[in-house]
């Protein structure tokens, strides 16, 4: 039937219809040169791009423990400890100097206060006023904190925490949290 058609359209002068859609050879050309194009681009900028977010996809270091002082040098009176943790943040790596004041309670459990204020930021010390002994003050707007860092005035909250371990006579600080002590 169609190729009556056909034929009577020949004869008419008309040209024939096509039964499909068939692809023109500049079509061909296009979709072929593009499709390379494409993958030549693409690929590489795969890789590149997996490359550039590598850093960001891995897990921050530096939440490690550190070895921090000797069980025999902790007492009931919190002492101040500096040390130095090694941190990883994409591509940047620094080894900031922390401190935190270790004692141990009446049960001789050892444990570590951050000595960040948390009010405004600022270091607190361990008697650091007269008018509040065996507190930790805050000289910038007079925080005071216990011993185990419950906030008694100005401060919104209780100084923060580090992990502690203890290990073959050395005491290791970890992570800072939430204190959990008050
Ligand atoms: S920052 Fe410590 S009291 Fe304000």
């Amino acid at each position: 039937m169609r190729e009556e058609h056909n034929q009577e359209a020949q004869e008419s002068g008309q040209l024939p219809k096509k039964s499909r859609r068939e692809m023109s050879r500049r079509q061909f050309l296009s979709y072929t040169l593009g499709g390379t194009g494409a993958f030549m681009v693409g690929v590489p900028l795969i890789f590149n791009l997996r490359f550039a977010v590598d850093p960001l996809l891995q897990k921050k270091q530096g939440t490690d423990y550190v070895k921090v002082a000797k069980v025999e040098e902790i007492s009931e009176v919190p002492q101040a400890f500096k040390f130095t943790v090694h941190q990883v943040d994409g591509w940047y790596e620094s080894e900031p100097t922390m401190e935190a004041w270790i004692s141990s309670d009446q049960e001789g459990n050892i444990f570590a206060l951050s000595p960040v204020c948390k009010h405004l930021g600022c270091t607190v010390n361990w008697n650091g006023s007269g008018d509040y002994p065996e507190q930790y003050f805050c000289p910038c707007h007079g925080a005071h904190y216990t011993k185990d860092g419950e906030a008694l005035a100005i401060a919104p909250a209780p100084l923060d925490q580090y992990e502690v371990k203890v290990e073959n006579g050395w005491v290791y600080l970890g992570a800072i949290h939430a204190n959990e002590r008050v």
